[in-house]
């Protein structure tokens, strides 16, 4: 080949590299919306300050309830309290039929791994931040991004494939749950988180 289209013929690698580089991710996930919006800042700060485990119970048993039922939010919104379009689809749309609203879940992992709250949290003695990040004080749910391939979510799923952490994105991929445990001097083999 002669230099030039070398040179040609090189750069249209390095330009299709790029663009597979940031355009690939557009691809593999899709995102979708969460059902309604939610504001844990209004519930967790001093208007209604409510406590984490007040709505994330861990039962005596152990028992960790995950996200509430609508109950819980029927205890103040079994009719509306301010104005918001948010809170009126809330009761309209949930708590007076008494239906479930479908949560989509950023850390759900999958079946294969085993992961219990009250270990963590009681035993191990962490916040609900170390792991979750800001999620508990934020105002607005972010885009819910799912692998085409996997069904996972963004956050436990390829969520730094390219190689590049994304710091400000929560994620609680198998990497992050060993980087913590070696950090605690715990070298759990493969069967402590795959049952
Ligand atoms: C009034 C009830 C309520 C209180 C109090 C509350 N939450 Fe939530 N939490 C929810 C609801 C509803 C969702 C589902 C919507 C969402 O993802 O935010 C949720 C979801 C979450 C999730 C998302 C899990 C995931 O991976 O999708 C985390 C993390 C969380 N809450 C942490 C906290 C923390 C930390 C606190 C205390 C600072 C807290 N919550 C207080 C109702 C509550
Ligand atoms: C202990 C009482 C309490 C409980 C339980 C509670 N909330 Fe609220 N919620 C409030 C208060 C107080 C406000 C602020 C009302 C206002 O002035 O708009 C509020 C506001 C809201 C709003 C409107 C604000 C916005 O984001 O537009 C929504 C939606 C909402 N809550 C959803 C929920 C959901 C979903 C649950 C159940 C998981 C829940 N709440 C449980 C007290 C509560
Ligand atoms: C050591 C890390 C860690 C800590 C600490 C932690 N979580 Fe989680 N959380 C996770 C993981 C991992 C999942 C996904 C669990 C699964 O898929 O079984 C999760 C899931 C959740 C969910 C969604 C559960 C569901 O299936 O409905 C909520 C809500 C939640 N956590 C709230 C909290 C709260 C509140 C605290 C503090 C009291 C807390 N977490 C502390 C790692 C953690
Ligand atoms: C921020 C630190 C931290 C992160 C992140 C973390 N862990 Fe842990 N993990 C601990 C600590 C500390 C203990 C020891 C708790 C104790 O027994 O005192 C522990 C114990 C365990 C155990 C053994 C005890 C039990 O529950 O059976 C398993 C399994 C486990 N973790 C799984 C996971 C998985 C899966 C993830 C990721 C989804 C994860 N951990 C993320 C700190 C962490
Ligand atoms: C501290 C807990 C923990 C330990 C130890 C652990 N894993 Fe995982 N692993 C996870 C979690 C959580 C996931 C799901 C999230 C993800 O895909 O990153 C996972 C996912 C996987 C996956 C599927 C997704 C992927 O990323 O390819 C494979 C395969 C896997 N683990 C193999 C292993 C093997 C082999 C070992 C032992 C050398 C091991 N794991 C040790 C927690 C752990």
């Amino acid at each position: 080949m002669k230099y030039q289209s070398r040179v040609i013929f090189g750069s249209g690698i390095i330009f299709s590299l790029i663009i597979g580089w940031f355009f690939f991710p557009m691809v593999l996930f899709k995102s979708e919306s969460q059902p309604l919006q939610y504001n844990h800042k209004i519930h967790t700060g001093e208007q209604a300050g409510i406590s984490c485990e007040d709505c994330h119970v861990i039962d005596t048993d152990g028992r960790f309830h995950g996200i509430p039922t609508v109950a819980k939010c029927a205890e103040c919104h079994s009719s509306q309290l301010g104005t918001s379009e948010n809170e009126k689809i809330l009761v309209e749309q949930y708590v007076l039929p008494n239906l479930e609203i479908p949560w989509r879940i950023y850390s759900l992992q999958p079946d294969n791994a085993y992961f219990s709250h009250v270990t963590h949290v009681r035993l191990g003695q962490l916040k609900c931040e170390e792991c979750h990040g800001t999620h508990g004080s934020s105002e607005q749910l972010r885009i819910f991004q799912v692998n085409r391939i996997s069904g996972y979510s963004r956050d436990i799923w390829n969520a730094s494939f390219s190689g590049m952490q994304n710091k400000s994105r929560e994620g609680m991929k198998m990497d992050d749950c060993i980087q913590c445990h070696e950090q605690r001097g715990r070298k759990d083999g493969c069967i402590a988180c795959h049952k």
